[in-house]
């Protein structure tokens, strides 16, 4: 693979600094093209800096993009790890057939990761938390404006050393329910990680935010009725013994830390149900005393406790605005899996060679 260096690094972070999420990108990326006959090709490790398009290029009018996050995380013993990448580039290669996008080896991107990583040791946050973001996404790159799949793409992957999502951390978040507005339907994209389903989000993620809201719970766009995910998370609620989430119907995006988090619930014998739920059974489970703890669930997020939430103008608390015991031994669980302070039962850590 070739490596083509740069003159001038970046200047780093300063340690302990408040790093958020997604505001700062190491040197380097790694990137592949895409051209009909052709195939993939030229996969190279090259400097991130910002690049120039034609402006008529398919993703910038039709939005014919899809993406991925995943972590990677500095282990004790100094190597790297990244968790559970192959469900990433299994999930992005469903979302590029599902946006017409060629599909890629997962192990050349992969490959390309490892090297990328391992060039960019020293940008790893070392802070407890910290993670180094992975940020894969295919762009479609041919300038012309029928509505048609492109002919060409470039695939890059940016890396961004992390910290929380959320700025005050694990406090318990402040959900709305959105009752106007859907984020997607079933037989649309809702399942895919592609561009357009997020610009969708943002006008009910901005209204929600400036009534002090932290981000929205959307429903289905049929009935407006069951809860399908939260802005940037899956959603998990605890209705007395009963942890439930809502079942994958084809809108809702197969998250992976969802997907871990079931697993871990199960093995640890708790009532797990991936069934519908609608907003209205969560808000009569609150006013009962019987919905113990809400939280969300995502890669960028992790575990996401929610203390309120909004439902046709009725605030409900949840288990009193604090974080519950099992959000709790989730996030403690994830985190130690993927940070390496916890064994590895289902063998989730990728060590890059
Ligand atoms: C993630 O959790 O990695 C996501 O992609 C959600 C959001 C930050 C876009």
């Amino acid at each position: 693979m070739q490596f083509i260096t740069r003159e001038f690094l970046k200047e780093k972070p300063a340690k302990g600094a408040e790093l958020g999420f997604g505001k700062y990108f190491t040197d380097y990326m790694f990137t592949m093209k895409y051209r009909e006959g052709r195939g993939w090709y030229d996969g190279k490790i090259e400097p991130n800096v910002p690049q120039r398009f034609d402006l008529a290029a398919n993703v910038l009018h039709y939005g014919q993009g899809v993406f991925e996050g995943m972590k990677a995380f500095l282990q004790p013993d100094g190597r790297i790890a990244i968790f559970r990448p192959d469900e990433n580039w299994a999930r992005m290669n469903r979302s590029a057939e599902r946006l017409c996008i060629p599909r890629f080896s997962a192990e050349t991107a992969e490959k390309g990761v490892e090297i990328l990583l391992d060039a960019e040791r020293s940008w790893f946050p070392t802070d407890p938390g910290t993670s180094m973001y992975i940020r894969p996404a295919i762009v479609a790159t041919k300038a012309a404006l029928g509505v048609h799949a492109s002919s060409e793409y470039l695939f890059f992957v940016l890396l961004s050393p992390t910290g929380n999502y959320f700025k005050h951390g694990l406090a318990p978040l402040r959900l709305i329910v959105e009752t106007t507005y859907a984020r997607a339907a079933v037989g649309g994209t809702g399942e895919a990680k592609c561009i357009g389903n997020y610009a969708a989000s943002l006008l009910a993620g901005k209204r929600a935010e400036e009534q002090g809201f932290d981000q929205v719970i959307w429903l289905d766009s049929a009935e407006k009725k069951y809860v399908e995910e939260a802005g940037s998370m899956n959603m998990f609620f605890v209705i007395g013994d009963e942890v439930v989430t809502p079942a994958l119907n084809g809108s809702i995006l197969p998250g992976i830390t969802r997907k871990s988090c079931l697993q871990i619930l199960r093995d640890g014998g708790y009532r797990v149900s991936e069934r519908r739920i609608s907003a209205e059974e969560v808000a009569e489970a609150a006013e009962s005393g019987k919905l113990r703890e809400a939280f969300g669930t995502g890669t960028a997020a992790v575990i996401a406790p929610v203390g309120t939430i909004r439902y046709l103008g009725k605030d409900y608390t949840v288990g009193g605005g604090k974080i519950g015991e099992i959000a709790q031994t989730l996030f403690d669980t994830v985190t130690g899996i993927q940070s390496g302070r916890l064994p590895d039962p289902y063998g989730w850590r990728k060590y890059i060679k």
